[in-house]
C-alpha cells in the first residue's frame, strides 16, 4: 500500500510550534468549559428567579413624564404611601436627578405593597436590598413592584442605574413599621418620614 503523504500540518515542525492536533484539543477543552460555565449561570439566573421571586415587569404603562407635576397619577399631593380600600397600600415615587420624591416613605409590615414609580428626566434604578424589589425606572413609563415585608426596618433605596454626576448621591428609604403604628400616623408622616 502506497503511503499517504502526510498533509502539511502533520509534518514535523519546528521547534516551538505546536502541532495541530493539540491545538484541536485544547480548543475543544475550553469550548466545553465555557458551554458548561454558560449553561451553570443559566440554571443559577432561573433558580434564583423561582426561589427569590424575581420577575420581569407582566405590564406596559406608559405615561407622559412632560407633565407629571400638572396632572394625573404623579402629581405632588399623590406621592408617597396611600392605603387602599382592601387594606393594602399603594407607594407613588418619582425618581429624578439626583433624589426619589418623597425621599422617605412609611409602609406596614405585613401588607401588601406595591411600589408605582416613574421618572422624569433619564433612566434611574430601583432596589432595595434582602427583598425582590428591584426595577429601573424608565421615563415615559411607570414601572410597578409588589412586596411584603415580613418585619419592621429601615430600608435603604439606592438608584443602582448610572444616571449623572450625583447618581452615587441618589438614595432614598422605606420605613417598614408595625400597622398599629402606621394606622396611627397623619398622612404627612407616612408620605414623607416628617416627624421621627
Ligand atoms: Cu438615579 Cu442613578
Amino acid at each position: 500500500m502506497a503511503e499517504t503523504p502526510p498533509g502539511p500540518l502533520q509534518r514535523p515542525l519546528p521547534d516551538g510550534t505546536v502541532p495541530e492536533t493539540v491545538v484541536v484539543r485544547t480548543e475543544e477543552h475550553w469550548v466545553t468549559i465555557m458551554v458548561a460555565m454558560l449553561v451553570i449561570m443559566m440554571v443559577i439566573l432561573v433558580l434564583t428567579s423561582f426561589v427569590g421571586t424575581l420577575h420581569p415587569a407582566s405590564n406596559v404603562e406608559v405615561i407622559d413624564s412632560r407633565t407629571l407635576h400638572l396632572r394625573g397619577e404623579f402629581v405632588e399631593s399623590n406621592l408617597g404611601t396611600a392605603l387602599e380600600p382592601d387594606g393594602s397600600v399603594t407607594v407613588r415615587l418619582i425618581a429624578q436627578q439626583y433624589d426619589f420624591v418623597p425621599r422617605c416613605v412609611v409602609v406596614p409590615a405585613d401588607t401588601p405593597v406595591k411600589f408605582r414609580l416613574t421618572s422624569d428626566d433619564v433612566i434611574h434604578g430601583f432596589l432595595l436590598p434582602d427583598t425582590n424589589v428591584n426595577t429601573m425606572v424608565v421615563p415615559g413609563f411607570v414601572a410597578e413592584v409588589r412586596t411584603r415585608f415580613s418585619k419592621p426596618g429601615d430600608y435603604v433605596m439606592p438608584c443602582h442605574e448610572y444616571c449623572g454626576l450625583g447618581h452615587q448621591a441618589m438614595w432614598a428609604h422605606v420605613r417598614v413599621v408595625p400597622w398599629d403604628q402606621f394606622a396611627g400616623q397623619g398622612l404627612l408622616e407616612r408620605t414623607s418620614c416628617a416627624i421621627q
